[in-house]
């Protein structure tokens, strides 16, 4: 099988043409306020995690490494998702606080990209969080070593197993080595999809929190 087969080909001009005009989609001066109301709009047409998003780190050879996350809370201090602070992620961005973002909803066709420092979340919002997972996603949280080498799916599940006779009775504590980080945006771009590739785009930029946002177009 050809790769070709399976890559859809570039859209006919008719095809390009016929992309929908969106109309005027940056239409709130506040980029959180603008994203949230994106959001809102792609959970009401995804097939499923809308609030899905990829994150970049870079390794310590500069390297980077991407993977996605699901958005768990977003207010005017950034973007948090929890994680394993053992895991890949847990460790780059323990070593290099920095981060990218990207979300991308196929359903209305628009992007959004964020940039900036990344802070651990406080044990009381981690708790907060850990405490309205499911039972089994939190036993699965103590089980699992996130990343770690698995000589295979049985001994995952003897550690499930273990997990469940500890903690499978009364609440179970949030481990030490869960919990969630913070990415604290300094510049956020909105792109959207117009016909013939000439898409919209505007980028939101400010020094640190705090400071005014700037904005300016950029070709497509
Ligand atoms: C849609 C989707 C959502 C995900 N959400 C999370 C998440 O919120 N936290 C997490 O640790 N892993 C999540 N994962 C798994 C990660 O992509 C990744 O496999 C895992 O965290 C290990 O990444 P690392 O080795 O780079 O740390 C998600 C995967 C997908 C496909």
């Amino acid at each position: 099988m050809s790769v070709k087969s399976v890559i859809p080909p570039s859209p006919t001009a008719e095809a390009y043409a016929a992309d929908e005009d969106q109309g005027e989609v940056f239409t709130l001066d506040e980029p959180l306020a603008l994203f949230i109301n994106w959001l809102a709009l792609a959970s009401k047409r995804e097939i499923n995690d809308s609030n899905a998003m990829a994150l970049a780190t870079v390794d310590p050879d500069g390297l980077p490494n991407a993977r996605m996350v699901l958005l768990k809370d977003i207010d005017e201090r950034g973007l948090s998702f929890f994680t394993n602070l053992e895991s890949a992620k847990g460790q780059e961005l323990a070593a290099h606080p920095k981060a990218a973002l990207v979300f991308h909803w196929k359903s209305i066709r628009r992007q959004v990209r964020f940039r900036g420092p990344v802070e651990r979340v406080s044990d009381a919002e981690a708790d907060a969080y850990f405490a309205t997972r499911a039972k089994g996603a939190q036993i699965g949280a103590w089980a699992s070593p996130q990343s770690q080498p698995m000589e295979g799916r049985f001994a995952l599940e003897r550690r499930i197993a273990a997990e469940t006779a500890r903690h499978g009775l009364g609440a179970t504590p949030r481990p030490p080595h869960w919990s969630g980080f913070r990415l604290v945006p300094v510049e956020i771009e909105f792109w959207v999809n117009r016909p013939f590739r000439l898409h919209d785009r505007l980028v939101y930029r400010r020094q640190g929190p705090g400071d005014a946002w700037r904005t300016e177009r950029l070709y497509p």
